[in-house]
């Protein structure tokens, strides 16, 4: 039985999914759209606020992840996330 994951967009929205689904296919089936290029974690463009929760990386992160950040493209979900997305 898969693990559901409860991922909260700017504090209100709630996305159900299922642990091990990548953010950023998440995100899009929900209607968010970030912006991306390399999907491998290595330009940066996709980089988010995450301000709670816990990803696994399919690839080793070669762009720059600060405190509180998070690349979608290559993030496997591992728990509840908190994120900030600005549009
Ligand atoms: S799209 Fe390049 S790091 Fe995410």
């Amino acid at each position: 039985m898969k693990q559901k994951i409860t991922v909260t967009v700017n504090g209100s929205t709630e996305i159900v999914c299922n642990k091990n689904e990548n953010l950023l296919r998440v995100l899009e089936k929900n209607g968010y759209e970030i912006e991306y290029e390399c999907q491998e974690a290595h330009c940066g463009t996709c980089r988010t606020i995450m301000t709670e929760g816990e990803v696994e990386y399919a690839y080793e992160p070669v762009a720059y992840i600060g405190k509180n950040e998070v690349l979608p493209c290559a993030a496997m979900i591992k728990s509840n996330l908190n994120l900030t997305i600005e549009w």
